[in-house]
């Protein structure tokens, strides 16, 4: 019996003292913003306008894209004060030519790209069998296809450069299969294997690759109808500011994954780790008419 709890305090200790050693480690890096070019997708609205903030106070050299030209031009003079150069390039980025474009038009303007934020997206919910096909192959096609060809064509150039910063934002919805949202899930679910799987292909490059996974954050992707309910059911609802903030800082540090949103979302990650059974059970409480009723407007 002793030995028993000899090896359980000892495990208790090392775990411990593990976990802390973690949590309390200094966090370093090598990425210094100024002057560094910084290329975002879905910049016009949202999250990407406050990374287009958030990367332009540190005085990096932007280039903003989106479909809409004005909304663009908008960011651009808002950011102005704050960098030496913004480039504006409206462009379709689940159109693989004017993806190419993208990156063709930076290029020529700036000679390279330091970092790359994947950020345009779009969701709907409501029951699977109710979702327009057409609209799931369109969010698949700009949540996750889009990613990756326009990573792939970005890496090169890094690797040329033997340094490059790719900040992808997933979605907590990434690591939590919430129901409602299966075409979105296995968008945001692909792109966080996509972040794993070629950060451990790209090791010892000098790419370094951060994923944030944003919660209910506070942008034309929730309708204002929608926010009551969502935070009376217990979730936290961020501005994109302190999303866009605390991602700039993740990626500086070197973070390889950061979850926003409060408590629940970071419970919700572990739990679906190493207890999916709870997860279950948490989304069979939650599936209220009500709840069902809120997430159709999404
Ligand atoms: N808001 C949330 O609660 C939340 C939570 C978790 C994760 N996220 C993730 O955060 C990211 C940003 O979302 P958001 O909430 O900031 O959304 P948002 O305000 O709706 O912004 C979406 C951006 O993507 C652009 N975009 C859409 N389709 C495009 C296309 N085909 N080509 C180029 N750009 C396109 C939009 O501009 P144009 O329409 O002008 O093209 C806009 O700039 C998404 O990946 C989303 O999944 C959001």
């Amino acid at each position: 019996m002793r030995w028993i709890r000899r090896l359980a305090w000892g495990g208790i200790l090392g775990g411990g003292t593990y976990w802390l050693a973690r949590y309390f480690r200094p966090q370093h890096s090598t990425l210094v913003l100024n002057e560094k070019v910084v290329l975002i997708t879905g910049a016009s609205s949202g999250i990407g306008r406050a990374l287009a903030f958030a990367f332009a106070r540190r005085a990096a050299k932007i280039v903003l894209v989106a479909r809409d030209r004005e909304r663009l031009e908008a960011v651009q003079r808002e950011i102005e004060p704050y960098t030496s150069d913004v480039l504006v390039i409206p462009a379709d980025i689940a159109n693989d030519a004017q993806l190419q474009q993208v990156v063709s038009q930076t290029l020529e303007r700036f000679g390279r790209i330091d970092v790359l934020v994947n950020n345009a997206g779009l969701t709907h919910g409501g029951r699977l069998q109710q979702q327009d096909p057409a609209r799931i192959e369109q969010l698949i096609r700009l949540n996750l296809w889009s990613v990756i060809r326009l990573t792939q064509l970005v890496v090169p150039h890094m690797l040329d450069n033997n340094h490059g910063y790719i900040l992808n934002i997933g979605s907590g919805l990434g690591r939590v299969a919430m129901p409602l949202f299966a075409p979105y899930v296995a968008s945001k679910y692909g792109l966080a294997g996509f972040t794993d799987a070629l950060r451990r292909e790209l090791d010892r490059t000098g790419i370094h690759l951060t994923l944030a996974l944003p919660g209910w954050t506070l942008t034309d992707m929730i309708p204002p109808e929608t926010e009551d309910v969502i935070e009376r059911y217990g979730f936290h609802i961020d501005h994109p500011d302190d999303v866009a903030e605390r991602a700039v800082l993740a990626l500086v540090r070197g973070q390889n994954e950061l979850i926003l949103g409060g408590a629940l979302p970071k419970w919700g990650v572990w739990a679906e780790r190493y207890a999916p059974f709870l997860v279950r059970l948490y989304w069979r409480w939650q599936m209220t008419p009500e709840w069902i009723a809120t997430m159709d407007k999404l």
